[in-house]
């Protein structure tokens, strides 16, 4: 595996490895990879001929508050990690490279970024689909790989990819959870014991929203207000929010009709933590 730094470096070899008639797929991460990062990994190798991981932090899905100075980094372990999964590339440039210093381009995404994740994080989306955008010129990949985890982050990309024609498939891949339900983060890190236990409340109001709609509950204000109860009772969750949308368009729904995005955002301590479930109604 080759680790790369320059964007040119990555497009030489990309080119090359077209001209033989290989297929690439692309793995957008953030780093400090976990089980949840290889499952995308796992998958895109399994697709494609060469694959090709990005491990850069990017600094404009950040806003000034947040943690773009913490954020967890182990290049090492995550070259290790990509390996021996059977990446070809891992792409890690520094900002600088990312972000010349005239740099003023930025694709902003309106409607599905406005909802959920968007209205504490207003600058974000427009950060995610500046930087994907960029990769996705650079590697130029048949496919790419994103995790259900980030169900709006997917939704925008998919979208995106129609509204500015660009050449490449989108693939959404499940939420890989630890033994006791809890969504795999580059965040949980944060967390120290009791607040690992506490953020359990997250997995648990998934699985009871999603049972709730299995069995037949009709009204998403009755699935999140339970779910909401119950993270409220864990002392140490603050809710950021609970919401059902519409799965393609982030819109807010009453009813469990269509395809359904039930979402959360909850703070355990100062991390924020999101999970959430798609339900499909049986036609
Ligand atoms: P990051 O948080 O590193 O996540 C990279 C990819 O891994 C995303 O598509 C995310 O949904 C997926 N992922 C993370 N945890 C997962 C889990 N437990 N199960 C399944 N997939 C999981 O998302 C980003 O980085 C950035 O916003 C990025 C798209 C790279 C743009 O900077």
């Amino acid at each position: 595996m080759q680790i790369v730094k320059t964007i040119e470096a990555v497009r030489t070899q990309v080119k090359a490895w077209k001209k033989q008639g290989l297929s690439v797929g692309l793995v957008p991460t953030m780093g400090f990879l976990h089980e949840g990062h290889k499952s995308l990994i796992d998958k895109a190798v399994a697709e494609n001929d060469k694959v090709v991981v990005s491990d850069f932090v990017n600094p404009t899905q950040f806003a000034p508050n947040e943690d773009l100075e913490s954020y967890p980094r182990d290049l090492e372990q995550d070259a290790r990690l990509c390996e021996q999964a059977g990446a070809a590339i891992l792409f890690c440039p520094e900002p600088s490279e990312m972000y010349t210093d005239r740099f003023c381009t930025f694709v902003d995404m309106q409607g599905l970024t406005e909802e959920l994740c968007g209205k504490t994080r207003p600058i974000h989306f427009r950060g995610v689909c500046t930087v994907v955008s960029k990769l996705f010129h650079i590697v130029q990949p048949d496919r790419a790989y994103f995790g259900q985890k980030d169900a709006q982050q997917l939704a925008i990309i998919k979208q995106m990819v129609e509204d500015l024609n660009f050449d490449v498939q989108i693939v959404g891949c499940p939420i890989i959870r630890e033994a006791d339900g809890l969504a795999k983060s580059s965040r949980n890190t944060y967390l120290d014991t009791a607040q690992r236990q506490a953020a359990l409340v997250l997995s648990q109001a998934v699985f009871m929203g999603q049972k709730m709609a299995e069995n037949g509950e009709t009204s998403a204000d009755v699935i999140v207000a339970k779910m909401q109860k119950h993270i409220e009772e864990e002392p140490l969750a603050k809710i950021d929010y609970v919401k059902a949308v519409d799965a393609k368009t982030m819109q807010i729904v009453h009813e469990m009709k269509g395809t359904v995005l039930v979402a959360m955002a909850v703070y355990i301590g100062k991390t924020r933590l999101i999970d959430n479930f798609i339900y499909e109604e049986a036609k």
